[in-house]
């Protein structure tokens, strides 16, 4: 018998599913309108996808985002979701492991993504209600080569078993400061400001996930979970920034830390356009796992090909041989979220 915090872990993977059949996302990066060039001068066998900084070095700049692990049938996914890691050499993050601290049955279902790609830029995932030692604990789980430390009040608050303590600062910096490997501080699917992220770049993260909404939605998930209360918190569907919103507020700042963008990822296209906006590497959760619950994990290596080739050939239409070349890509915003721009002053 699995544990009720291994269940939610089943009922989110089966909620976001349904919820993505019945409305697949629309991401927010369809605002956003790259302008074009009809003399690029590239040709698409130079372009490379690659991107790297001091800790890391993708061939591909998007990845395989946190979600599974802590039961017997999340566990299948992550071995899945491995396996189509190590054979298109994506990187991967895991689920919270915060389950497999409190259940010992829970372990295996993390560790075998790491059995499976030995080799891979995995990613530990815990919550920031945990302090370092926990932190530590889960990146030495999996043997992970970065931790992601989630944010997720609007979640909690829905969730009927949810936290009700947020003092996270000092769990965040401890984390930072202690663990043994790179750490991202990464939102759900609610966003993030400029002033959120430049608080956690006072407090020392590298990296920030700005994490927006358009894609998975927790708000709608958790409710969805609550079912006994029949209090439903409807009203904050749309709460937070979207992930257009949330790469116009880290743009804005002068000095910040490298930034990482998931949330509402639907194709190649919503890739280019986050890292035109600033995002270093995109994460891609909700519609890669309905690739490999639709179609298997052959299914989602076929999916990932092909935005690989698609990309490149994005690359060459807007005349970027590299990631280095995307800053100078001309873009305007709807007038949607150029009123967003004006009134938060970016
Ligand atoms: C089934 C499921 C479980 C998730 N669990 C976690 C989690 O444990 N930790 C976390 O940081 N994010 C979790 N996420 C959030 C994703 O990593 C991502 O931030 C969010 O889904 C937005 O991306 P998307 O629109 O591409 O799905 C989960 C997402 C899904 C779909």
């Amino acid at each position: 018998m699995e544990s009720a915090h291994a269940h939610r872990k089943d009922e989110h993977l089966a909620l976001s599913e349904a919820e993505y059949r019945q409305h697949q996302p629309v991401s927010s990066l369809k605002q956003v309108r790259l302008i074009h060039n009809s003399l690029p001068e590239l040709k698409i066998d130079d372009v490379s996808l690659a991107v790297s900084d001091k800790n890391f070095n993708f061939t591909t700049p998007f990845y395989i985002e946190a979600m599974t692990g802590g039961s017997n049938r999340t566990g299948k996914i992550n071995k899945q979701l491995a396996e189509v890691a190590r054979k298109t050499g994506l990187a991967m993050a895991v689920g919270s492991q915060s389950v497999a601290l409190k259940d010992p049955e829970a372990i295996e279902s993390f560790t075998v993504a790491r059995q499976v790609n030995p080799d891979g830029f995995i990613i530990a995932n815990i919550g920031a209600g945990h302090n370092a030692k926990s932190a530590q604990q889960v990146v030495d789980m999996i043997g992970a080569n970065a931790l992601e430390v989630h944010i997720n009040v609007p979640q909690e608050i829905v969730m009927p078993e949810g936290d009700t303590d947020f003092m996270w600062l000092d769990n965040i910096a401890d984390i930072i400061q202690t663990v043994n490997v790179p750490v991202i501080i990464k939102e759900v699917g609610f966003g993030m400001t400029a002033e959120t992220i430049q608080t956690l770049h006072q407090l020392g993260a590298q990296y920030v996930n700005v994490g927006g909404r358009s894609g998975t939605n927790f708000a709608i998930i958790e409710d969805r979970r609550n079912r006994e209360q029949h209090r439903s918190f409807d009203f904050l569907y749309d709460w937070g920034q979207t992930t257009a919103e949330s790469l116009l507020e880290a743009r804005s700042l002068t000095d910040s830390p490298i930034i990482l963008a998931t949330g509402g990822i639907q194709d190649p296209l919503d890739v280019l356009k986050a890292q035109i906006m600033g995002a270093k590497a995109v994460g891609v959760a909700g519609h890669f796992l309905h690739t490999v619950l639709q179609n298997g994990p052959e299914g989602l290596i076929d999916e990932i090909e092909n935005w690989q080739r698609q990309l490149k050939k994005l690359y060459a239409l807007v005349g970027a041989k590299s990631a280095d070349d995307l800053t100078n890509v001309p873009y305007i915003l709807s007038p949607e979220l150029q009123n967003y721009k004006e009134q938060r002053h970016l």
